[in-house]
């Protein structure tokens, strides 16, 4: 997590860095900090503290003109959230100052064999980087002490690194962490994410991992850890300024949830061409042939996972099994022989996919990655890659992103299946279904009727199932009540002594099959002083229902039926005055195992 942000050039770096922090806040946001060169002393500042960006811009309102910057916005991992172990942090004599995002895993190693006189103001591990940068500066050429220092570093790192002595120059080094390289007319921006880069850059390249850089204000050199050069290879930045604003919405996660029907309509666009679609036919052939899918994802993505496991099972008889990353990562199970790996990823960053990757890759599998990031880690390190199109995502908690997961898995299901219905037609829909629902919900009313306790459950079965895993993930993101998603048959195996009087318990109802069963577990829990409601799609609706969804594709029901739950999150945190877009503890790219 963590982003960080550089800017070398013709204006003023405190602006750029700044704008680009404050739209990379979503990666991290514990404390904030910057650094400008001070030409009246020749020294650079550095500004910093825990809180937000906002804090930091008002602490740099009176810092002078500097045309060189580095900043940085944190999310803690080596110490406390205080303004010494915020970045940007320096070396000994203060000559080198640098930010990093990422993880040194032998830091303690480090200082115990070649800075054991030093003197550490932080606890983190980012400031062994300066202090060994310095120590190898005294024999080496700055150049070559921050290779050998990169040569000595393990874990992941993004970084960007300031030398006193001169102060025309941003050095950059990327492993594992991502790190983009802008180039504009008005200089060189440094950055975690393209985003940051809107507005000041009109062409990127996405860095490769062990990609040491020298930038100057009209020049930039790549080269790798030995040296040697590297080609820039850049490429148009088609982002736009409204695409990272929030609009008329007072939470980009608000915005997002509204944008999820022209994310379906996007998708489709984008994947088809007058009925024809748009997939590499290697890519539908490696899906074809591969006797088992293994979907790998965290969090959102990987209940978007499960549910594209139904797609695949269900439309092309295809066995997949899901796992969560962090866990696959370490403990595989016995794989089938011609496996066919698929990462389902928004950030296309995260750390514990990547670990899965990386064996995967070492190990000759195919890999998938679907992700909402084409220039991400794992779109370019695995063999295949497709893009989601649901545009940035900003709110920490996932909305878009996963739906637009559910669309695109459901486009490849149906690509090698019998194809039993129009998709095009039945996507269409679910995108109306979403907007009707939108333009008359009466969620909040009910939040504040229900979600009244400190705990709540989401229970359904079939697909709703894997809905309810994904509302009660959102619910306790953001809102920090405690949540469970249950099978609603399996709440009596056990979980149902939790129900007290007034506990909330929040039934999924899509399918007329299994809407009878459902139902009668709701009927136990009431029994028990629960305060039940249902989110029904019309064709199972029966009088005193609550919320009724517009029925949509039997297979697609995910898309619809996930949206109130979304809004149930976000109504439930609106009323508790929390944080929405940046719930306590969290980040939005988990970039750390
Ligand atoms: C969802 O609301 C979360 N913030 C989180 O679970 C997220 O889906 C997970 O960290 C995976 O991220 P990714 O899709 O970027 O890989």
């Amino acid at each position: 997590m963590c982003g960080i942000v550089g800017f070398i050039g013709h204006k003023n770096a405190k602006d750029v860095v700044l704008n680009g922090l404050t739209r990379l806040e979503y990666r991290g946001y514990d404390s904030a900090g910057l650094s400008l060169y001070n030409q009246r002393y020749q020294i650079f500042d550095v500004y910093k503290d825990e809180g937000r960006v906002a804090k930091l811009v008002e602490s740099t309102k009176h810092a002078d003109f500097s045309t060189i910057g580095i900043g940085h916005t944190r999310w803690a991992t080596h110490g406390k959230v205080n303004k010494e172990n915020s970045h940007p942090h320096y070396s000994q004599t203060r000559r080198f100052i640098v930010v990093h995002n990422g993880v040194i895993e032998n830091y303690q190693e480090l200082k115990d064999q070649y800075l054991h006189n030093h003197v550490f103001q932080s606890e983190t591990d980012t400031e062994v980087i300066a202090q060994l940068i310095e120590t190898f500066s005294q024999t080496l050429h700055v150049e070559n002490a921050i290779t050998t220092t990169l040569k000595l570093l393990h874990g992941s790192y993004a970084l960007l690194v300031l030398d006193s002595n001169d102060p025309e120059k941003i050095y950059a080094a990327k492993y594992k962490s991502p790190l983009i390289l802008g180039v504009g007319s008005d200089g060189i921006t440094i950055a975690s994410d393209l985003m940051a880069l809107v507005g000041y850059s009109s062409d990127y390249h996405a860095l490769d991992d062990k990609t040491f850089i020298v930038a100057r204000k009209d020049d930039v050199r790549l080269f790798n850890l030995d040296h040697q050069p590297l080609d820039l290879h850049l490429k148009k930045i088609e982002l736009d300024d409204a695409v990272t604003t929030k609009g008329e919405y007072a939470h980009y996660m608000l915005k997002e949830i509204h944008e999820q029907p022209s994310v379906i309509r996007r998708i489709l666009t984008n994947y088809y061409d007058k009925d024809i679609v748009q997939i590499k036919p290697e890519i539908l052939s490696a899906i074809k042939d591969a006797d088992r899918l293994y979907i790998l994802a965290a969090g959102t993505s990987m209940h978007a996972g499960l549910i594209g496991k139904q797609l695949f099972e269900k439309l092309c008889e295809i066995p997949v099994e899901v796992h969560i990353a962090s866990e696959f990562a370490y403990q595989k199970p016995l794989l089938s022989k011609k496996p066919l790996f698929i990462l389902v990823t928004q950030s296309g960053e995260t750390a514990d996919l990547r670990a899965c990757l990386v064996d995967l890759n070492e190990r000759g599998f195919e890999t998938l990655t679907i992700t909402n990031v084409p220039t991400s880690t794992l779109a370019r390190e695995a063999t295949y890659s497709i893009e989601l199109f649901a545009g940035p995502e900003i709110a920490v908690a996932s909305t878009k992103a996963y739906v637009a997961q559910v669309s695109v898995l459901t486009i490849l299901a149906y690509e090698l299946s019998q194809k039993p219905f129009d998709l095009h037609t039945e996507l269409s829909k679910a995108a109306i279904s979403i907007e009707n629902f939108l333009a008359s919900e009466n969620i909040r009313e009910i939040v504040r009727h229900y979600l009244t306790r400190r705990n709540a459950f989401f229970i359904g079965r079939g697909l709703d199932y894997f809905i309810g895993l994904e509302a009660a993930l959102k619910l306790k993101e953001i809102s920090y009540i405690q949540t469970e998603g249950f099978a609603a048959g399996e709440l009596k195996h056990g979980t149902i002594a939790l129900i007290e009087d007034s506990t909330p318990v929040i039934a999924l109802i899509s399918d007329p099959k299994m809407s009878p069963n459902t139902r009668s577990n709701l009927k136990e829990v009431q029994a028990r002083g629960a305060k039940t409601f249902k989110i029904v799609l019309e064709s199972c609706k029966i009088e005193g229902d609550e919320v009724i969804i517009d029925d949509v594709y039997s297979l697609l029901t995910p898309l619809v039926m996930v949206v109130p739950t979304q809004l149930i999150a976000y109504y439930a945190a609106l009323e508790r005055a929390y944080d929405i877009d940046k719930p306590r503890n969290l980040a939005k790219s988990v970039t750390v195992e």
